[in-house]
């Protein structure tokens, strides 16, 4: 789906940035041009660089940390 008209810029292109290192508006305007014309797009492109970000970051719940010790038993 388009999310910038002016530019030609789709969710897809911006998932992608994301997945490049993009991690805020400013990358996405200078990367793909999003917001640099009439600025409407500007709340849809967030939100899907947002629930991209969101779904880049691992869950909380992992964690390298052992669950149970292992002391030995002898
Ligand atoms: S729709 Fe993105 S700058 Fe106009």
């Amino acid at each position: 789906m388009y999310i910038c008209v002016c530019k030609g810029v789709t969710d897809h292109a911006i998932r992608e940035a994301v997945l490049q290192g993009a991690e805020r508006m400013r990358d996405l305007k200078a990367s793909l041009g999003v917001t640099t014309q009439c600025g409407i797009c500007a709340c849809h492109a967030k939100m899907v660089l947002d629930q991209t970000l969101k779904q880049e970051t691992p869950p909380s719940s992992l964690s390298c940390e052992p669950t149970r010790s292992y002391e030995s038993t002898v």
